[in-house]
């Protein structure tokens, strides 16, 4: 996630009064942390779960509660919304959402909504009884008629001890729906097909050759693509990430699944970004049963694997999707990417040494395409989606 979008923009949170405001402590925080300004606003009912006091320990900034603040000498609900880019409500309740709906205009809360210009994004949280309730679910198409964002709520345990759809989301998703609500949806209507992680070639069925790919880069390059509005396939190899909310995830082990994964995917794809580390080779046969240690030697043959890229540069046609592949090299950088470009009939070729690259949150790259080559400063895998995702943007414009 690009910490761009939350950067210096102003953020007005409203805490509705149920068992998730706890949370919404984190969601302050994390909105903090990724550079927005943050100001709190609680209901009755939200001070009763947790304190302003917290809020304004965090933020920097007293959380208010009251229309009547006598501290206040001007329309504090008028100053409020004014300066903000965002406005959120989490948890949103179902009061709270019911107020929303019907305009009601009776606490500094809901004074603030019907004040609001900028995007509003709800996270809501009750027991699923009450957000099946046809009145919860009549409120939420109306807001969302009237273009209210939601964030959740999500299938998990609640409060009440029981599982179901009701749980808020997670600080950091909710964080995430905020930064994608203040994105510029520049990739609206667009496909994007991403691999990352590295690809495991089984030995036998306990053990793998793998790599040391982390998946960061890739995973970071469908975030982001979603962010900017488009439809995200993202085919993924064995990695610790978790998947990113609102992207459609295959998973695979081999080369050969994830050749299977991208090629079904790709024909209706506007751009293909192959960020993962596949293995180039597979042992040529994969044992039924694990290989018993003993004193010989154990000699692995290995056979070549499809080169996915390869073969989508060797399928291009017009209208066909924009490839970019990438290049992770430990020397020789731009001649090794520039060869990849034309062998692999790419559109661009992502470059980085293995020491910029790898694991980390952030990389430093040279982007190469047949008419440019333009290194970059080390910057957060963020930023370099964004710049791989600008030439897709940049095609849409006609440049
Ligand atoms: O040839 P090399 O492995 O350096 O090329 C790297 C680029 O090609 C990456 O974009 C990678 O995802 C892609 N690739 C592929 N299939 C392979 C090997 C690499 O698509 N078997």
């Amino acid at each position: 996630m690009s910490a761009s979008a939350l950067s210096g923009r102003e953020v007005l949170l409203v805490v509705g009064g149920g068992i998730a405001a706890f949370k919404s402590a984190l969601v302050a925080r994390e909105l903090q942390r990724r550079g927005a300004a943050v100001e709190t606003v609680l209901t009755a009912a939200g001070q009763r779960f947790i304190s302003g006091v917290t809020f304004a320990g965090i933020t920097g900034r007293a959380a208010r509660v009251d229309l009547w603040d006598p501290s206040y000498p001007g329309e504090l609900h008028i100053a409020l919304t004014a300066k903000a880019d965002l406005v959120l409500v989490a948890p949103a309740t179902a009061d709270l959402l019911a107020r929303m709906a019907h305009g009601l205009g009776d606490d500094l809360a809901t004074t603030c909504l019907l004040a609001a210009r900028a995007p509003v994004l709800v996270a809501p949280a009750m027991h699923p009884r009450m957000w099946e309730h046809p009145a919860t679910q009549a409120n939420v198409a109306l807001l969302r008629a009237r273009g209210v964002t939601l964030a959740g709520p999500v299938v998990g345990p609640l409060a009440s001890g029981e599982s179901g759809i009701g749980r808020m989301s997670e600080p950091a998703a909710i964080v995430d729906a905020a930064a994608r609500a203040l994105t510029p949806q520049d990739l609206a209507g667009r496909r994007v097909v991403v691999s990352a992680g590295g690809t495991h070639e089984a030995i036998d069925p306990v053990r793998f050759v793998g790599n040391r790919s982390s998946g960061r880069m890739g995973y970071a390059v469908a975030a982001r693509a979603r962010d900017r509005g488009a439809t995200v396939v993202l085919v993924s190899g064995p990695t610790a990430l978790a998947a990113p909310e609102g992207v459609e995830v295959h998973r695979v082990r081999s080369a050969r699944q994830m050749r299977d994964a991208v090629l079904g995917a790709a024909p209706s794809a506007d751009l293909v970004v192959m960020a993962a580390a596949v293995a180039d080779y597979r042992p040529a046969d994969v044992a039924a049963e694990k290989i018993k240690k003993s004193d010989a030697e154990l000699v692995i043959r290995m056979v070549k694997n499809p080169d996915i890229l390869a073969e989508l540069g060797a399928a291009r046609r017009p209208g066909g999707p924009m490839l970019v592949g990438f290049a992770l090299e430990t020397g020789d950088l731009v001649e090794r990417a520039r060869e990849k470009l034309a062998r692999k009939g790419c559109d661009l070729v992502v470059a980085n040494l293995a020491d910029d690259g790898f694991d980390g949150d952030d990389n430093r790259v040279t982007l190469v395409t047949p008419g440019a080559v333009v290194p970059l400063e080390r910057m957060s895998k963020a930023a370099v989606a964004d710049r791989i995702l600008d030439h897709l943007a940049a095609q849409g414009r006609g440049d």
